[in-house]
């Protein structure tokens, strides 16, 4: 049976993010490069999944038990090199004979399809495989050395790198995959006799070259394996992210009316035939069903939008709601922890959280739910069909029953019973001519 071990390195402190955060959490698309990393290496179902942190890592350690329980974390006390990050997770490699792969955390964008390349030509009996690319400037990167014939036979770090072999634009992304028979062979006879003084994992490829091994690159567009070290790095990643998510959420039949200002998380689902207008952020955890329109300028996170609804413009949907199939919510209307039922409507203004809302209920223009009352938290039910007159502050606990109505401007602090009317406001005074009086006073 065909086995793989990832290892995935991210025990550098990421100095240049000038960040108290540990580099690989910073967040991409929602979330940390970490666990993105992680998530394309689970993609090819490894036996074993081992990550080396630095020493205080712990919310990295977290983050890679969240995404893979079983995982084997390895600290490594100094940071000697790549080839000493590796060198670490021997032990818990011990007997382990499939391909090992290794993968950095600060190179979030790699795709399984790559990784599963990697793979297969180890499983095909290649020792080194190595995850190349053709660098738009190479300055930085370790250069792919191959010989007359283009078989690889070295990496050389940028720092040992003679002229020559600086022109070379075919780099290495860090990225590799080993014949786990032979990694340990490979590790243990790495040194440190170079310009960094560092165990460079890149020098397996010299060492298994003198061994008269096989070795492969595998090549990939660049913007797959961006490596971030600087918060403009960052944003460069996040940018290509987004890139990503747009493409694949038009390939799954939504419209995009101005992709480049839709913002998306990497959880966010759109059914067929969605359309997001311009201007739209989502957060994490967003479930949009089938025929829904989101007008512009929407903030929606962790929120389920069943089919038909319409959004906005100007509307912002908060975790735990769900929106009900063809219900409206409009302009400037905030909605958190909210059922909102199947054809409901909050068209304008209005504040409605930890709430039940019925089926075609009437939220007016500029209805609150006073949830709050500055110790705790308290839900509004309201039934089907209801209606509650604009600039209502509804004073939670409360529950309005089916088909009430509930007058303009009032603020309802108890139970409404179902079809009952209820309203607070003071009654209508009417004085006669009383304004003509007091004008022709003032003159
Ligand atoms: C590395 C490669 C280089 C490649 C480049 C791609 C080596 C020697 N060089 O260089 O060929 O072109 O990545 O971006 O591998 N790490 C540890 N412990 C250590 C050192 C590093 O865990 O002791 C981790 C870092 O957290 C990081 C990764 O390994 O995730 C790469 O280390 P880094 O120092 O950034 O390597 P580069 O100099 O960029
Ligand atoms: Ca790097």
């Amino acid at each position: 049976m065909k086995s793989i071990a990832c290892i995935v390195l991210a025990a550098g402190e990421g100095t240049r993010m000038k960040s108290s955060l540990p580099k690989v959490m910073h967040p991409l698309a929602g979330r940390s490069m970490a666990a993105h990393v992680l998530a394309a290496a689970s993609s090819l179902e490894p036996e074993l999944m081992c990550a080396v942190i630095g020493p205080h890592m712990e919310s990295v350690a977290c983050e890679v038990i969240d995404v893979w329980p079983e995982a084997t974390i390895v600290v490594q006390s100094k940071r000697l090199g790549t080839g000493d990050a590796v060198k670490r997770t021997l032990p818990a490699l011990e007997d382990f004979t499939g391909a090992v792969l290794v993968l950095f955390g600060d190179t979030p964008l790699v795709t399984p399809e790559s990784l599963a390349a990697l793979q297969q030509a180890v499983e095909s009996g290649i020792a080194v495989a190595v995850l190349g690319f053709r660098a738009a400037n190479p300055t930085g990167y370790g250069r792919l050395i191959t010989d007359e014939g283009s078989t690889l036979v070295a990496i050389r770090e940028e720092a040992d790198a003679s002229d020559s072999e600086k022109r070379i634009n075919l780099c290495n992304s860090g990225v590799m995959a080993f014949d786990g028979s032979k990694l340990a062979g490979f590790i243990n006879a790495l040194d440190s006799n170079n310009a960094k003084g560092e165990f460079y994992l890149t020098d397996a490829v010299a060492i298994a070259h003198s061994q008269g091994l096989q070795m492969a690159v595998v090549e990939c567009p660049e913007n797959e394996v961006l490596g971030v070290n600087s918060r403009a790095q960052l944003a460069v990643a996040e940018a290509a992210i987004q890139d990503r998510l747009r493409a694949a959420a038009l390939d799954a039949g939504a419209t995009l009316i101005s992709p480049e200002t839709v913002f998306f998380s990497h959880d966010t689902k759109l059914g067929r035939d969605v359309v997001v207008e311009p201007n739209v952020v989502f957060g994490p955890e967003v479930h949009i069903e089938d025929n829904v329109r989101i007008r512009a300028f929407c903030h929606i996170e962790g929120a389920q939008i069943k089919s038909r609804a319409e959004i906005g413009p100007y509307a912002r949907l908060r975790p735990g709601t769900v929106i009900g199939p063809a219900a409206k919510v409009g302009n400037f209307v905030e909605m958190k922890n909210t059922d909102f039922g199947g054809g409901a409507k909050a068209n304008h203004l209005s504040y409605v959280g930890d709430a039940v809302i019925g089926t075609n209920t009437n939220i007016g223009a500029g209805v609150i739910t006073c949830n709050y009352d500055g110790f705790r938290k308290s839900r509004t039910e309201i039934g089907a069909n209801a209606f509650v007159g604009s600039n209502s502050s509804l004073v939670a606990p409360l529950k309005i029953g089916e088909g009430a109505y509930i007058g303009s401007s009032s603020v309802i602090t108890r139970d409404v019973s179902a079809k009952a009317l209820a309203l607070t406001r003071s009654p209508h005074k009417e004085i006669a001519g009383w304004a003509g009086k007091r004008k022709n006073k003032s003159k």
